[in-house]
């Protein structure tokens, strides 16, 4: 349907790689709804044309900030204040209706469902899981609730100093009001929850829809560690990263290249790629291990190190999704 969208966020270079890596995500799961990208200004020009190729809008808002340094101290994100920008997605009224998703989350199948879903729909929280988590909600685009937000903001401010503090005091009987509003979990799968409970990760994790990488480390910033080349520390399970970084890989870097030509800029994109992808397959020990070297595995490992992952071939996306299958079973 033409006015009903999925909406991100990206107020700079780094998330606007989340936003590109998201929205091809699902393009790739054939969602039949438009997709839409607010940004702030300090989104390079490259950046917003590659978006502008990805979503059907690109739109350009001001930059909303808490300043509440107390608040996101605790939650040790003072970056988060500007999350508050957020609250600009109910200003979209030429939708009826939206699925507001982080620009660090990855669709991992269709989920145009989402949008049977009335406003205010989304996830538990896993930190606090009487408060929904803001990192995929449904909501209904209108100028009197952005207003009642911001009016809300004025007067109460953010408990945790972000958007998700707002919006939970906000749509404050979502815990009990109405079973329906409660997205299961599937469609926002923080990473952070898998090891908090890993049996019923075990369980019920294949049917994860969305994943949300939720945190101070985010994939792109989770390649291997230029100086020491070990993976960065990320509580991140490999297997999404390896997917994030096969969607980036694939579907993002091609048109980074077209947008920058052969500038500096394009050889750190398909470098980190490589980096990303050699980080997070070495995370499920794909390739082998250091005391049996195999001559020819040891050289390719090498180049894995090196980050010179050869993923267009034999370290292809499906390669090591082959082998990554075996591993899980
Ligand atoms: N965001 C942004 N710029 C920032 C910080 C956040 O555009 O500097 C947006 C982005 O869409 C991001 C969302 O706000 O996904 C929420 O922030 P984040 O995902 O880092 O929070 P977390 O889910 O880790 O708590
Ligand atoms: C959360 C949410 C995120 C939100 C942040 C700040 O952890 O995942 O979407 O922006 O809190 O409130
Ligand atoms: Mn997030």
């Amino acid at each position: 349907m033409a006015d009903q969208a999925f909406v991100t966020l990206a107020t700079n270079d780094n998330y606007a790689m989340g936003a590109m890596v998201l929205g091809q995500s699902l393009r790739r799961h054939k969602t039949s709804k438009k997709l839409a990208a607010l940004i702030g200004p300090h989104v390079s020009e490259p950046c917003q044309s590659v978006l502008r190729r990805i979503f059907d809008e690109v739109r350009l808002v001001d930059l909303l900030d808490s300043k509440d340094a107390a608040h996101l101290a605790l939650m040790q994100r003072p970056d988060l204040g500007v999350t508050f920008t957020k609250l600009h997605c109910w200003t979209l009224t030429h939708y009826s209706k939206c699925v507001f998703m982080d620009a660090d989350t990855l669709v991992l199948s269709n989920i145009d469902e989402l949008f049977d879903r009335e406003e205010l729909s989304a996830a538990p929280d896993p930190g606090w899981p009487d408060c929904f988590n803001s990192g995929v909600f449904v909501f209904r685009p209108s100028v009197e609730t952005y207003d009642k937000l911001l009016q809300y903001c004025t007067e109460h401010g953010s408990f945790d100093g972000g958007d998700q503090g707002v919006l939970n005091g906000f749509f404050s009987n979502w815990a009990t009001a109405d079973i329906s509003k409660h997205l299961p979990f599937i469609y926002n799968l923080s990473s952070i929850a898998i090891y908090t409970y890993l049996p019923a990760f075990k369980r019920y994790g294949s049917n994860a829809k969305v994943v949300h990488f939720l945190g101070k480390t985010k994939p792109w910033s989770q390649g291997l560690d230029a100086k020491t080349k070990e993976q960065s520390s990320g509580s991140t399970h490999p297997s999404f990263l390896l997917d994030w970084w096969a969607v980036y890989s694939t579907s993002v870097v091609p048109m980074l290249k077209e947008q920058y030509g052969d500038q500096a800029f394009h050889s750190e994109c398909v470098e980190q790629a490589a980096e990303g992808l050699a980080s997070a397959a070495a995370a499920l020990h794909l390739s082998p291990p250091p005391l049996q070297p195999q001559p020819s595995s040891e050289e390719r490992k090498q180049k894995w190190e090196q980050g010179q992952a050869d993923y267009m071939g034999t370290d292809s996306f499906d390669n090591i999704k082959r082998k990554l299958d075996t591993f899980l079973k």
